[in-house]
């Protein structure tokens, strides 16, 4: 008897893009399809674990027996995260969350004043969930295994270092180009404290799978 790979284990996943609202007709938000994410939730799923998947607004439907939480905005994101990750044992950042959102919503539609002028929109930098998540975590010290990933148009595995060092993470996902947005296979480049490793390109589920197996055996042998 093989027991399964995350058995026992409560895993979070963010996944999707978020959106910033400008008024109630307009905002802005991110190109993702939310697939990657998903296929992850799948995968950690089959593999045993409980699942929590943080999703911002996508088309694509929930994998059977996963706990599906929709968020619109890289606040409620980041909070619906902070409420679920004290129980968990792993948290994947697969969300494309907006780094910028407006100053301040209108509470009514914008309209055009028929001068030809456009309005001004200021920017505030949104929370970055995943650096939250694993600072307090790391103040707790708490044996939360953080995952996080890159996509980059150029320097991938130069970047994904430096973005696992930044972000304070033992694994770090890199998505070898071209940008796989809403495309149904992806090429993974694992990147950790021993260095980067590629892995062969393949569909998203078969990725998934890939990444839970590698997260799988980096997890302390039992809870702490
Ligand atoms: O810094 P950058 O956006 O390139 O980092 C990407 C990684 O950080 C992804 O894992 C993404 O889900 C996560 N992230 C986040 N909150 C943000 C920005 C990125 O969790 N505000």
């Amino acid at each position: 008897f093989q027991p399964k790979l995350l058995a026992g284990r409560k895993v979070v996943i963010t996944a999707g893009p978020t959106f910033e609202a400008l008024d109630p007709i307009r905002g802005i938000t991110n190109h993702s399809s939310g697939k990657m994410g998903f296929a992850i939730a799948r995968a950690a799923r089959e593999a045993g674990a409980d699942v929590a998947l943080i999703a911002g607004p996508v088309g694509v439907p929930t994998p059977r027996g996963v706990r599906r939480i929709d968020v619109k905005s890289g606040r409620d994101m980041l909070a619906a995260t902070q409420a679920e990750t004290p129980q968990a044992d792993i948290f994947i950042a697969a969300a494309a969350v907006a780094d910028w959102r407006p100053v301040s919503e209108s509470a009514q539609k914008i309209k055009k004043d028929g001068s030809g002028g456009a309005p001004t929109v200021s920017f505030t930098e949104n929370p970055d969930i995943l650096a939250t998540v694993a600072k307090t975590e790391r103040a707790r010290s708490r044996a939360l295994f953080c995952v996080g990933f890159a996509a980059e148009s150029h320097d991938l595995a130069k970047h994904a270092r430096a973005k696992r060092e930044r972000k304070g993470i033992p694994l770090l996902v890199g998505n070898i180009g071209p940008l796989t947005f809403g495309q149904d296979d992806n090429q993974m480049l694992l990147v950790d404290e021993q260095g980067a490793t590629e892995l062969p390109r393949a569909p998203k589920l078969a990725c998934a799978r890939q990444l839970v197996a590698e997260i799988a055996r980096r997890l302390p042998a039992v809870r702490p």
